[in-house]
């Protein structure tokens, strides 16, 4: 649905006499399949917005080619502009107006008749829950109300492709979630998404597949689990006065890659610590080792970050 290779963005701007060049995007190459939930995953100033607004068309890239849902972004921008819909980081509503008026006003912008875009706003309305409170004013809604109508108008055309920009940034947990489920229904309807955000879990749970971005650059693709998997496997910690003991029994072990010790226990690497905990408590418990606790620990995201970029999402 989408495929870029080598796309590239610098800002000038001038600070007085002096001129400051800014290269907000390196070169980037991603592919997004048909119908995924694709997520850019990094920290601010990584460059996700410049990349989406480079696809939508909103400007133009120094260099690199891209093509969206078949239309070709340098030749066919219009094609491209029919093909997709695009939600800022900032706010589309206006204070005055209602979300049955933005969302008219919007399908009509692209050509809809004025009795088929009330037929469907009434129908998004509808299906982002909007419906109670589509006829008040939008600066009388909250901010996870407004951000549903922001969505709403990025979809209203039907496109193939919706690109989100931080579409959960300033939401309360509850509205997060709520935004996590009409993600999803959007994808499960056949829409392509394609969101950028800095949180972690974020990336981890909704994403079908990931880009991690850093100073304009991709530092890793796949999806969040591959790419966890791919960087240390899993580490189970098991805490026991029997050190030596539980040393000695698990250093055999086929499963164990690499075993640490330490004054309470013992830290084993392996593939796939889900599988590996009963084969480790049967062992211990034939070779009658007393266990304290067992911990099994995941990598996660910020792991992943961590490895490719020398420092931590987190505190990013
Ligand atoms: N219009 C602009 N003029 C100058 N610099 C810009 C402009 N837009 C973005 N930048 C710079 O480009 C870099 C990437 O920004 P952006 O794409 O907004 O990152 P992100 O969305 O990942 O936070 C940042 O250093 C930002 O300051
Ligand atoms: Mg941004």
């Amino acid at each position: 649905m989408i495929l870029t290779k080598g796309l590239r963005k610098a800002f000038v701007s001038r600070q007085g006499r002096e001129k400051k060049t800014v290269e907000a995007v390196r070169g980037v190459d991603l592919e997004v399949a048909e119908g995924e939930i694709f997520g850019f995953l990094g920290p601010n100033g990584a460059g996700k917005t410049t990349t989406l607004r480079m696809l939508a068309t909103l400007i133009e890239p120094d260099g690199g080619t891209a093509t969206i849902a078949g239309a070709d972004l340098r030749r066919d921008p219009g094609g491209v502009r029919r093909r997709i819909g695009y939600v800022a980081q900032g706010g589309s509503t206006w204070d005055e107006s209602t979300a049955r008026e933005e969302l008219v006003l919007q399908a009509r912008l692209y050509g809809v008749s004025k009795a088929a875009a009330q037929a469907r706003a009434a129908t998004v309305l509808e299906s982002f829950q909007l419906a109670g409170y589509a006829d008040r004013k939008c600066k009388t809604y909250s901010g996870g109300q407004r951000r549903r109508v922001d969505i709403a108008l990025g979809i209203i055309h039907e496109p193939k492709v919706v690109f989100l920009d931080e579409p959960t940034t300033g939401l309360d947990p509850q509205s997060r979630a709520h935004m996590w489920d009409e993600v999803r229904r959007l994808r499960d309807e056949g829409m392509t998404v394609f969101l950028t955000t800095h949180y972690l879990d974020e990336a981890d749970a909704l994403c079908d597949r990931i880009s991690i971005m850093d100073h304009g650059e991709v530092v890793a693709s796949g999806s969040p689990a591959s790419l966890k998997r791919d960087i240390s496997g899993e580490v189970v910690r098991v805490s026991t006065p029997a050190v030596t003991a539980a040393a000695e029994v698990l250093d055999s072990a086929a499963f164990v890659t690499k075993i640490e010790t330490s004054e309470d226990g013992v830290r084993l690497y392996v593939d796939d610590g889900a599988a590996a905990i009963p084969l480790i408590l049967r062992a211990l418990d034939a070779a009658s080792v007393e266990l304290g606790a067992i911990e099994l620990h995941r990598p996660s995201l910020d792991d992943v970050f961590l490895t490719k970029t020398g420092r931590s999402l987190r505190e990013s």
